[in-house]
């Protein structure tokens, strides 16, 4: 059965949507996205992803989407695609419109694309073992902070940790080790938590936030800090965080294994108190 989705303000079936050769998200990636897991029919921190969505639509001033409106559409492809039990992510993209091809914004303004699906979310990874990756050089834009649909940079990072047959790529700039194709990054020294500070360079991720507030809440020494390349060998533990990874330690990189090359303490400690995060949440 074909799914259900949302385009332009109609719900259809995704076989019938037609997007124009000339949408700017095709021709120049010129738009942004969101994606918000719903664990059994709850959208988690639904809020912080619509003020994202928000954040980056005014940053790259595409005008006239309706952000405050993503919610109900999202809970309403849920119960369309009977999502409302179990895992599912939704996923949200608004680009600048169609309009024959010039690199200025369309004059006069056309009507932004607004397209939303979701899915059954099946994890990648197991969270009790935890994952590899590998270090690949940062060559994205400045602005990482945009959630755009622009993602050849993470498309060419995560491929090379595919060929690998490892499950994410990190990225390095300037020797500060980032965070992942699609996930943040966390680092454990001795007993202090570490990751990258919120800056240009790097997505503000949703659950970077949480997994932040959840140490300052439970008393776990962290601070946002840049963590070098040649720092790794030191690190005892990391861990990716993500919406589609939730909290997922990283057990090798770059082929040596971090601390003792299983999962740690503080780690599995944060798995526990993310999950009870989320089921807390629930309404
Ligand atoms: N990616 N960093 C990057 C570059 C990301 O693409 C993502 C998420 C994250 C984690 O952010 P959050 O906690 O808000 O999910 C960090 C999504 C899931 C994706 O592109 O599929």
């Amino acid at each position: 059965m074909t799914p259900i989705v949302y385009f332009n303000g109609q719900y259809s079936p995704k076989d019938a949507v037609r997007i124009s050769p000339e949408d700017r998200g095709f021709v120049f990636g010129d738009g942004i996205y969101e994606v918000i897991r719903s664990y059994d029919g709850n959208l988690f921190a639904l809020d912080a992803h619509l003020a994202r969505m928000y954040h980056g639509v005014c940053e790259v001033a595409i005008n006239g989407a309706d952000v405050e409106q993503v919610g109900e559409v999202a809970a309403e492809l849920l119960r369309r695609n009977d999502l409302t039990t179990g895992d599912a992510t939704v996923y949200v993209q608004i680009t600048r419109g169609a309009a024959p091809r010039a690199h200025f914004f369309p004059d006069p303004a056309v009507p932004p694309t607004v397209y939303a699906q979701a899915g059954r979310f099946a994890p990648k990874g197991d969270p009790a073992s935890g994952v590899a990756t590998i270090t690949v050089p940062d060559i994205r834009w400045a602005r990482c902070d945009i959630k755009t649909v622009q993602l050849l940079p993470n498309v060419l990072a995560n491929q090379r940790a595919h060929t690998a047959g490892v499950a994410e790529a990190l990225f390095v700039r300037d020797g500060v080790v980032l965070e992942g194709s699609h996930s943040s990054l966390f680092f454990v020294f001795g007993k202090e938590v570490r990751t990258a500070p919120k800056t240009n360079y790097i997505l503000p991720s949703i659950t970077r936030d949480v997994v932040l507030e959840l140490c300052r809440d439970h008393g776990i020494a962290v601070r946002e800090t840049p963590v070098f390349a040649h720092e790794l060998p030191r690190a005892s533990e990391a861990f990716l965080a993500g919406t589609t990874v939730e909290v997922m330690p990283i057990v090798r990189i770059d082929g040596g294994a971090v601390g003792a090359g299983t999962p740690g303490p503080v780690t599995k400690r944060l798995q526990g108190l993310f999950r009870a995060h989320v089921k807390a949440s629930r309404t």
